[in-house]
């Protein structure tokens, strides 16, 4: 998610809780400054917020963590241990430490000792080459997190269709002893409701699905929405207002055009209309949508 999304979905209240895309935390912690200001464009006011953090380094990601905590009061974090990225694959992190449970271990127990009062979970993906990995990487969370989440492909699967997703899930819910929340290409409320019956997992998270239907999680609490069409229309039309309103946080054409492309798709013919106006202002813009 881009600042403008969670902005606009925020001022729609269409979600239910915040979980920040994740920090990246390297050889150096960021300046406090910074890690106000970044997160700062992600928070929406009234709703609970999980900050997501990702890096190979346990003493870096629990100085991080500090500074989230005192600084700007978090007090839920989530670590990444399955972004598949080749880049942050390379460096150690994210979805590479699926192969070294014990550093994973020593990253939460980390986070867990620096701050004994937070929420803690953790977001995998079921394993980095094989699912049967699994068995290794649960039992390394024992006493440590609160939930976790985990899409149900490997690294290596990267965004392939794969067909036995919900039994790899269902798997990963038998063995854990914490809370699961099942990830994968939820689409449809149908696809939520297929999920957490077949797995028995205790909640579900979408990402993409999110993107091209902006109501998605609204419409899973039964609450009355627009169809998915017209609910692309109002999110972008209300994305527009937004930056053009708070223009020097929000408007830029890059911008913009990447909301429409999560929106509608790349190859949608709202998406090809939108980039084809010349003159990039509201006005224009708010022409085209309905
Ligand atoms: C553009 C993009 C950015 C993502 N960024 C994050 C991230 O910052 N943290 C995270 O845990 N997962 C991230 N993911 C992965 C999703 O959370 C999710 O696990 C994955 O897309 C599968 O779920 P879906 O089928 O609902 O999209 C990202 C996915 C995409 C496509």
């Amino acid at each position: 998610m881009n600042p403008l999304f969670c902005r606009t979905a925020g001022a729609l209240d269409l979600l239910p809780v915040m979980v920040t895309p994740f920090l990246r935390i390297s050889a150096d912690v960021p300046r406090r400054g910074k890690i106000r200001k970044w997160l700062e464009s992600l928070r929406i006011p009234g709703k609970p917020l999980v900050v997501q953090l990702m890096g190979d380094d346990p003493v870096n990601l629990s100085a991080a963590a500090e500074i989230l905590y005192t600084d700007c009061g978090v007090r839920e974090f989530n670590l990444n241990f399955a972004c598949p990225s080749g880049q942050v694959v390379r460096s150690g992190a994210g979805g590479a430490l699926l192969k070294d449970p014990e550093q994973m271990r020593r990253i939460t127990a980390a986070l867990r000792e620096a701050l004994s009062d937070i929420s803690l979970s953790v977001k995998l993906r079921c394993g980095f080459a094989n699912p049967v990995e699994m068995d290794g990487i649960i039992p390394a969370f024992e006493g440590l997190i609160d939930y976790m989440a985990v899409h149900y492909r490997t690294v290596g699967e990267g965004y392939r269709r794969i067909g036995d997703g919900l039994e790899r899930l269902k798997r990963v819910v038998a063995f854990a002893s914490v809370p699961v929340v099942g990830n994968g290409d939820i689409a449809t409320p149908e696809d939520a409701a297929a999920m957490m019956e077949f797995t028995g997992c205790a909640g579900i998270m979408c990402a993409r699905g999110l993107l091209r239907d902006p109501y998605l999680l609204k419409r899973l609490s039964g609450a009355e929405c627009p169809d998915v069409e017209a609910g692309r229309e109002a999110f972008f039309r209300r994305a527009l207002e937004i930056a053009a309103a708070e223009k020097e946080e929000y408007w830029s054409r890059p911008r913009l055009v990447e909301l429409a492309r999560f929106v509608y798709g790349a190859e949608s013919v709202r998406f090809r209309e939108l980039i084809a106006v010349k003159d990039f202002t509201l006005e224009n813009l708010l022409k085209i949508i309905d």
